[in-house]
């Protein structure tokens, strides 16, 4: 085999997330991990000695310009993008990673979408689930035509909108072979949660139009339905497609669940959501697209900013009521304008689980 390039990597905000990633860049041979960069000094110099990595400074711009990365990586609360974005593309990086949400607003998203563009710069957003093996098998048993014509995909989770919606839009994308979005419609509920650090109504559903005419079908918070089968909260997601000779379906927590056409009963396997399986391969990807430009990642930004928007369109939905068509332009920011507007009226849960995580 040819020698590859080993490609250096920086990355900002060394909290879970970001561990994750500079770990599994150290474990990889494609990556050199050349720094890192976080704003409190003690748990920088903590993160750096975890991981053996000597260059490390509290300016993510003054490291870049240092270590002239080929990949900047960050992984900070959502509020926190399109400036480091920015200290990204000027580090001469050609590739960003950053983590999911990629934006708070419309706006954000179109500036994020068109500088890197513009600088040809390439990005992945982490919607790292799908690597897991149960998302992979729904995705093969669509694919295979097992299910016949699908006419439905849907998800749900009792997570809050800015933590995971953007998970199930990218997988419903996927099992939908990406079809573009024509119009969403939506309703929201809740305040509780529009001061957290993943600012969201407590409770957000909607529907949405693809143009090969495929319903999908999206909830999240508060009000989403229990996944009885997962004990873990965070876990509690239903992804899937519906066709006209059968279904199939992952639980984040618990495995894959099928009726199709060729099997008799319902069929079933393993698989629960897994850093420690999902980034390798995650990581792996990014090198093959750094090597090649025809291996688009599965996670690349455009995928990601798709996904955004049905999520910003259900929520311009909420504010404007009615159907919202995609694509959609700048506008009012549509966390702040939901907050002009959702009533104080406490969210309804589902249960009592979601009753205590959204204090009401
Ligand atoms: N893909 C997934 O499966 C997944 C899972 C969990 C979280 N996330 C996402 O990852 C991101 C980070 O979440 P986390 O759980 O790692 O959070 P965290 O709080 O553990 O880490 C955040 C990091 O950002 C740094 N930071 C905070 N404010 C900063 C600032 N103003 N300037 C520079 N650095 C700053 C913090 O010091 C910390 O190092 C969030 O967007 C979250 O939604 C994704």
């Amino acid at each position: 085999m040819a020698d590859h390039k080993v490609y250096k990597v920086v990355v900002v905000g060394p909290g879970k997330r970001g561990m994750h990633h500079a770990k599994f860049f150290k474990n990889n041979p494609r990556f050199e991990l050349a720094g890192i960069s976080g704003r409190d000094p003690e748990k920088l110099a903590k993160a750096a000695a975890e991981l053996g990595v000597k260059r490390t400074s509290t300016d993510p711009a003054a490291l870049s310009r240092e270590v002239e990365p080929d990949v900047f990586c960050f992984c900070t609360p959502p509020g926190l993008r399109l400036n480091l974005i920015r200290i990204g593309i000027q580090s001469g990086a050609r590739l960003i990673a950053y983590e999911k949400p990629m934006a708070t607003s419309m706006n954000e998203a179109i500036e994020i979408r068109k500088a890197t563009e513009s600088a040809g710069v390439k990005t992945v957003v982490s919607h790292q689930h799908r690597y897991g093996q149960h998302y992979r098998k729904v995705k093969a048993i669509v694919e295979s035509g097992a299910i016949g014509r699908v006419h439905t995909v849907y998800g749900h989770s009792v997570g809050w909108m800015l933590q995971i919606f953007t998970h199930l839009a990218d997988y419903i994308r996927w099992y939908n072979d990406n079809s573009p979005a024509e119009w969403v419609m939506g309703q929201a509920a809740g305040r509780a949660k529009l001061t957290d650090s993943h600012p969201s109504p407590d409770y957000l559903a909607g529907f949405v139009q693809f143009a090969n005419g495929v319903r999908g079908v999206l909830e999240c918070g508060a009000g989403a339905p229990d996944v009885p089968e997962v004990d873990y909260w965070w876990r509690k997601n239903r992804i899937g497609a519906q066709g006209t000779e059968g279904f199939a379906e992952v639980l984040t927590g618990g495995g894959w669940r099928a009726v199709t056409r060729n099997e008799k009963g319902v069929v079933s396997g393993e698989g629960c959501m897994n850093y420690d399986l999902d980034m390798p391969p995650y990581i792996e990807d990014i090198a093959r697209w750094l090597d090649d430009d025809r291996a688009v990642h599965p996670c690349n930004g455009e995928s990601a900013y798709q996904g955004f928007e049905i999520m910003m369109g259900l929520l311009r939905s909420v504010v404007q009521r009615g159907q919202i068509a995609l694509p959609l332009g700048p506008g009012e920011p549509e966390l702040e304008a939901l907050a002009k507007i959702l009533p104080p009226a406490p969210v309804l849960s589902s249960t009592e689980a979601n009753r205590k995580n959204y204090r009401t």
